[in-house]
């Protein structure tokens, strides 16, 4: 079997939360340790703009998840890990493949027709016409054309495998429908990768109960001081059964996110616990006790590369310098073969 490449990247939108590390970050780094494939991790910085326009939170947020991935154990002797905005073969192939790609393919992502959706139902006229505002009110060129965008990422090296969340299936479709496309005017060049969607990442439930999320602010993050952990989830919503009480783990938020940390053993053990009626606040404080357990060594791990940011600026352009290895012969070909070498 041909090796295989594993690419994903991180769009730095943000502090990360338990929920980002349980669905997405521990799983890939443990993927990382990996001997018989070839990891590309990247912070997708690119993407961010699309979203953002504070430069210093942009900034801050890169070098946030830069450092919690490092002191998570990320192997980099192993895996390349960079950032996008690192890369110029990106944006160059970007523009080669906008230019082979129908704008119809763009028209029906999800993400974009959602927004336009929202226009339409915004209910919003003109006033003087009666008619329908805008249905591409708000919506950036960069929106539209993120997918190419995300397609230069997959196809610049070559990825065979795109471990995505669900809402990132369409995606890497359009990244093989994109080199295809390409491919069949230029000649085989751009291997078509495949999603790879895991089924068991937990999908962590925030303070309030609904799904944990930047965008509900129930978040908790990952490397806040113990002290603020413990405060955090003292404000989990639990409901008003009594101590002695007996409890449903399987509707419990403190039980869903205690699974995600704990082995078979110590989660049976609290499933008892709450069968047997624990109260609340000891509930919540068994939680932290294992949350805060293992997250302590990588949180000090954090703090240092926090407190020195030239270390994690190291490993970056070392990446990137990896990275460009791969990134320019392909380049190089390409240029080649569409007639502007
Ligand atoms: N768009 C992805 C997200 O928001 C992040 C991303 C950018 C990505 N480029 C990628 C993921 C390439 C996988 C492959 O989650």
């Amino acid at each position: 079997m041909a090796r295989q490449t594993w690419l994903t990247g991180i769009t730095p939108s943000g502090t990360p939360h338990l929920g980002n590390y349980v669905g997405a970050i521990r799983p890939a780094i443990e993927a990382s340790r990996s001997d018989d494939r070839d990891g590309y991790y990247f912070l997708a910085d690119y993407h961010a703009l699309i979203k953002r326009r504070d430069p210093e939170g942009l900034r801050r947020s890169r070098l946030e998840i830069a450092a919690a991935w490092l002191a998570l154990g990320l192997d980099t002797e192993r895996a390349t890990f960079y950032r996008q905005s690192d890369i110029p073969e990106i944006p160059e192939l970007t523009w080669m493949l906008t230019c082979s790609t129908a704008k119809g393919l763009m028209n029906r992502a999800h993400a974009y027709k959602a927004l336009v959706q929202a226009n339409l139902d915004g209910g919003d006229v003109d006033a003087d016409e009666g008619a329908p505002l805008e249905p591409d009110r708000g919506i950036t060129m960069g929106l539209f054309s993120y997918p190419i965008l995300m397609s230069a990422d997959i196809l610049m090296f070559r990825a065979t495998h795109v471990p995505v969340g669900r809402d990132q299936i369409q995606h890497v479709e359009m990244a093989r429908d994109i080199a295809q496309r390409f491919n069949h005017h230029y000649g085989e060049h751009l291997v078509l990768p495949e999603f790879v969607v895991d089924e068991d990442a937990a999908v962590l439930a925030g303070l309030d109960g609904r799904k944990m999320s930047k965008s509900y602010g129930n978040t908790i993050p990952l490397f806040e001081t113990s002290k603020k952990l413990r405060k955090s989830i003292m404000k989990i919503v639990t409901n008003s059964l009594e101590p002695g009480e007996p409890k449903d783990p399987d509707t419990s938020t403190l039980f869903e996110i205690h699974r995600a940390f704990a082995s078979a053993d110590e989660s049976a053990a609290y499933r008892q616990a709450f069968l047997d009626g624990i109260a609340w606040g000891d509930a919540k404080q068994q939680l932290f006790e294992l949350v805060d357990g293992q997250l302590a060594e990588p949180r000090e791990r954090y703090e240092e590369l926090m407190a020195h940011p030239e270390r994690v600026e190291k490993v970056l352009v070392a990446g990137a310098e990896r990275a460009r290895e791969a990134s320019r012969p392909l380049l190089d070909e390409l240029r080649s073969a569409v007639g502007i070498a």
